[in-house]
């Protein structure tokens, strides 16, 4: 019998990268499919990760995901880009071909589109709020155009990265596009489908925050979701649940994303219902 002991290689590099919990999701994914995959999270300065990718070939690595602050630096170190990648300027993962080739992908917006679809929320003709014009909500407002929103209107405290995020979605998706600078209470535009945060306000520890708006202005049946995934239940949502809307957690947008990684990795299908609750009580326990 032919013994191997090496395991295919996935990973995470970021920095800070210490609290992120993707490892716990994905290794018990690949356990749920008898893979023998590692998911290994690594501490990468922003200097390093040039060196950092070069090794992914050298250590025969099947793929990483890349988080704060590499989404962007890391494009013109890779060989080829997915179409979502080139459009949004940024890459959450690569995957390392048979032949070393690197390929960068953006997974991020996709998986918010499938946590929708999962909640039986579809995006065609959907007018789409995004509060935030950081990388998560170019991806998310990338992909929500690409997945047929008819218009979306981006409120950030920076208003040049608004008009910036506005003129990509105008320029490369089929969806129209403004932009508005957030003020202190804003209001959410009138005939909202669905409303996203993209900001990271409100994650732990500073859970108690929630983004400035005027929640009166959020409707029974408006769609409200968070990227925050910890805690799931952000004060965003709490006030939008009691404003009637329907409300989705970031946490399925990270497993949705995770599942995604993992079959770009493995070729096999991922257990999707395995990563989430292997996320969910790995956030509970915290
Ligand atoms: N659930 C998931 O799967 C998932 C995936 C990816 C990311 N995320 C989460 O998404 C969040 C954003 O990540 P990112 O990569 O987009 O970060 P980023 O590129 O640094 O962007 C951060 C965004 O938040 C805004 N912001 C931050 N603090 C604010 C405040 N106090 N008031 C108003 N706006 C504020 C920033 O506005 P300015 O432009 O004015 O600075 C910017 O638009 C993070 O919490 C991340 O963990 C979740």
């Amino acid at each position: 019998m032919t013994r191997n002991y090496r395991s295919q290689l996935t990973g995470l590099f970021g920095d800070p990268v210490d609290d992120n919990p993707t490892g716990i999701m994905e290794e018990a994914g690949y356990a749920a499919r008898g893979l023998d995959y590692r998911y290994v999270t690594m501490k990468v300065s922003r200097e390093d990760l040039p060196d950092a990718i070069r090794a992914l070939r050298a250590l025969n690595f099947r793929g990483v995901n890349l988080t704060m602050p590499h989404k962007i630096d890391v494009l013109p170190l890779l060989d080829e880009l997915s179409a979502a990648a080139r459009i949004i300027g940024a890459a959450n993962t690569v995957i390392v071909e048979d032949d070393g080739r690197l390929i960068g992908e953006n997974t991020d917006g996709k998986g918010f589109v499938e946590a929708l679809a999962r909640a039986g929320i579809g995006l065609d003709g959907a007018r789409v709020t995004i509060l935030g014009a950081g990388g998560a909500a170019r991806a998310i407002g990338v992909e929500c155009a690409l997945a047929g929103a008819s218009s979306l209107t981006v409120i950030n405290r920076t208003v040049a990265r608004a008009h910036d995020l506005a003129d990509l979605i105008d320029s490369q998706t089929p969806a129209s596009a403004d932009a508005s600078a957030w003020t202190p209470g804003i209001g959410v535009p009138e005939g909202t489908d669905v409303l996203i945060n993209a900001t990271s306000i409100g994650f732990s520890p500073d859970s108690d925050a929630r983004p400035d708006i005027d929640y009166s202005t959020i409707v029974p049946g408006m769609i409200v979701s968070d990227v925050v995934f910890s805690p799931a239940r952000t004060r965003f949502l709490q006030a939008a649940d009691e404003r009637g809307a329907t409300t989705i957690t970031g946490l399925g947008m990270l497993a949705c994303q995770g599942a995604r990684n993992f079959t770009l990795w493995t070729g096999v299908d991922a257990p999707l219902d395995v990563l989430e609750a292997a996320l969910a009580a790995e956030l509970a326990r915290e």
